[in-house]
C-alpha cells in the first residue's frame, strides 16, 4: 500500500514539475543554480562546520617528504570547503558548470592561505587532463549525488590520486526503505532533480564506494542536522588507494 502511494505520488510530483525541466532543458537553470548554491552553502557549513572540521583535520598526513600537498575538487562548486584545508595546500578546483567561476573567486579571495592552481570545467567523469598519480588528496562533497556515472568518478579519483592518496567524501544518500524520509526522498526527487541541478536523493552511494577499489575505506552513517529531512543521511569520511 505504502509503495503504491509513494509511486503515485511521485507521478503528481513528476507532472506538476514539468515546467522547471523545460527551464532545464533550455539552460536557463545552469546559469541560476551557482548562485543559489553560493547562498546556500553558508548554512549548509554552518551546520556541518564541526563534521567538516573534523573530516578534513588529517589532511597533512598525505603531504610528501618536502612538505608539499596537491589537492583536486570534483565538483568544487563556489569552494565551500576552501576554508577546511591547510595552511600552504595546492588546490586544484574542477566542475563542469563554468558559470560557478565567480563564486569560486570570491571564496578564493577568502581563502589566501592556500595557493590556487587553476579551474578546469570538466565532468569528474572525464578528468582526462590531470595525470595519473599526480594529486595527494582528492575530494568530493555533495557531488556523487548529481553526476552521472559513480563508478567513472570513483575511478578517475583512484587514477589521479598516488598511491596511498586519500579520497574525502561527504554525500547525502538514501535513507532506509521503511523511513519516512525514503518515502519523502522518491516522492520530491523529481522536484529535488531540479532544484538541485541533476541532484538524485536516492543513491546508495556506499555501495559504489565499497565496489571502488580502494585499499582501505573510512566510511560513517550520520544525520546531518537542522537540514530538510530528504537530505539528512549523509555519509562521510575517507578511502586510502
Ligand atoms: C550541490 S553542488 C556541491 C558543490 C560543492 N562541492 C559543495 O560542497 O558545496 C553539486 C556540484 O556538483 C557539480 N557536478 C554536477 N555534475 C557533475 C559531474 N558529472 N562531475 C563533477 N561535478 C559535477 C555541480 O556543478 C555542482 O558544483
Amino acid at each position: 500500500m505504502r509503495s503504491f502511494l509513494m509511486g503515485l505520488c511521485e507521478v503528481v510530483v513528476r507532472v506538476l514539475t514539468w515546467p522547471l525541466y523545460v527551464m532545464k532543458a533550455v539552460g536557463l537553470y545552469k546559469r541560476l543554480f551557482p548562485l543559489l548554491a553560493y547562498n546556500i552553502t553558508f548554512s549548509y557549513n554552518a551546520k556541518m562546520h564541526e563534521e567538516k572540521r573534523n573530516l578534513f583535520r588529517n589532511l597533512w598526513k598525505y603531504a610528501n617528504t618536502d612538505g608539499t600537498l596537491r589537492l583536486l575538487e570534483i565538483g568544487c562548486g563556489s569552494g565551500a570547503n576552501f576554508k577546511f584545508y591547510p595552511d600552504g595546500c595546492t588546490v586544484v578546483c574542477t566542475d563542469p558548470n563554468p558559470h560557478f567561476k565567480k563564486y569560486l573567486q570570491m571564496s578564493m579571495h577568502g581563502s589566501d592561505h592556500l595557493t590556487y592552481e587553476n579551474f578546469l570545467v570538466a565532468q569528474g567523469e572525464d578528468l582526462g587532463h590531470i595525470g595519473d598519480e599526480s594529486v595527494d588528496v582528492v575530494v568530493c562533497t555533495l557531488v556523487l549525488c548529481s553526476v552521472t556515472d559513480v563508478q567513472r568518478v570513483l575511478s578517475e579519483a583512484r587514477r589521479i590520486l598516488r598511491t596511498g592518496g586519500g579520497f574525502y567524501f561527504m554525500e547525502h544518500v538514501v535513507s532506509e526503505p521503511s523511513s519516512w524520509t525514503f518515502f519523502f526522498q522518491h516522492v520530491l526527487q523529481p522536484l529535488w532533480y531540479f532544484l538541485g541541478d541533476g541532484c538524485v536523493i536516492t543513491r546508495a552511494t556506499w555501495e559504489d564506494l565499497e565496489a571502488a577499489g580502494f585499499s582501505e575505506l573510512h566510511l560513517r552513517h550520520i544525520e546531518a542536522p537542522q537540514v530538510p529531512i530528504t537530505i539528512r543521511p549523509h555519509i562521510v569520511g575517507h578511502a586510502i588507494k
